[in-house]
């Protein structure tokens, strides 16, 4: 993919090889950082790119720095004028594309600062790979996903990542695709940067929103969109011997949207081919983050406002 030409730094669009944080600052040094990743789907139909969900993640942006202590909260407004500003300046077109806001500590005088604030805005094309629709294996890590009491999941703070890329790098060096973080309790939590369904019996189940997790917004609508196939989850305990019980297993989040995992642990899960109602339900979340059905309209903000009146369903 060819880099983008500007990058976003508070109040200015900026060439991409300008974006740059000082080495002094503490979100460089202690990873004093918040951000949400947020997806842009073209409608080739329509001309046209949606933010899926903004409004959603603009909130959970702002729990995060005010989790944070920052001094500064910027705003939802703020953020999301900027990012459309972006995208357009960027122009892109024809290819879905992965949005990262990153709002950080750009004081210096070490770890305790809580201001200024800076905002940082990239947005890259990010088309799917093969893995989306084959399906991926997955590693039960030996990796402890962090406790609400020491680093909570909840907020997105960039610190928290390096719990998720030590999973992810075992997982990897071990010959899986990605990993299955269990909790301070033995219980399934999550993946390393998405959410866990498993289906048993026609049942999907997911782990509870206590389970050192995310709040992830794709697990929300993945919730609702399951609900209104006829196939509604229930959100519980997950015990690690139930994978191996289990008919169909995916992640869902906004870089993985909905994917399939076909095995753990080198144990097919299933048939070991995508589920039935994993695959109505990627059918189904495409269709409602690209816009190309009418429903959930009001999760779709248009970038080029040149939308036309969405298909009915
Ligand atoms: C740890 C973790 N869990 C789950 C998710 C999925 O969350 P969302 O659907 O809000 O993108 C993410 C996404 O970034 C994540 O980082």
């Amino acid at each position: 993919m060819a880099t983008p030409k500007y990058v976003l730094m508070d109040d200015r669009i900026v060439p991409w090889n300008e974006g740059t944080v000082h080495v002094d600052t503490a979100a460089f040094k202690f990873g004093s950082a918040v951000f949400e990743g947020v997806r842009g789907y073209w409608n080739a139909d329509q001309q046209e790119m949606y933010l899926f969900r903004m409004a959603e993640h603009m909130d959970r942006l702002v729990f995060s720095q005010r989790f944070m202590r920052y001094d500064e909260i910027i705003t939802p407004e703020y953020v999301t004028e900027k990012t459309i500003e972006l995208i357009r300046a960027n122009g892109f077109q024809g290819e879905n594309v992965h949005i990262m806001t990153t709002t950080y500590v750009a004081g210096y005088g070490g770890q305790n600062v809580t201001g200024p604030i800076g905002l940082a805005v990239t947005a890259q094309e990010r088309p799917r790979t093969a893995k989306i629709t084959e399906g991926i294996s997955a590693q039960v890590s030996s990796w402890m996903r962090v406790p609400d009491n020491a680093m909570p999941m909840r907020a997105k703070v960039n610190a928290n990542y390096q719990n998720g890329r030590l999973a992810t790098l075992q997982a990897n060096a071990d010959g899986y695709d990605t990993a299955i973080l269990l909790n301070s309790r033995g219980k399934v939590a999550e993946g390393p940067g998405m959410c866990f369904f498993m289906v048993r019996d026609g049942v999907p189940i997911t782990p509870h929103t206590s389970s050192d997790i995310l709040e992830s917004i794709t697990r929300t609508t993945v919730l609702q969109l399951l609900e209104e196939m006829g196939t509604p989850a229930v959100e519980r305990d997950v015990d690690r011997s139930e994978l191996v019980a289990a008919d169909e297993a995916f992640f869902c989040g906004t870089a993985w949207e909905v994917t399939p995992i076909t095995s753990i642990d080198k144990l097919a899960v299933g048939s070991g081919d995508v589920g039935p109602i994993t695959k109505r339900l990627q059918e189904r979340y495409f269709d409602v983050c690209h816009g190309t059905t009418g429903a959930h309209a009001e999760w779709r903000m248009p970038v080029y406002g040149t939308a036309k009146a969405n298909a009915a369903e």
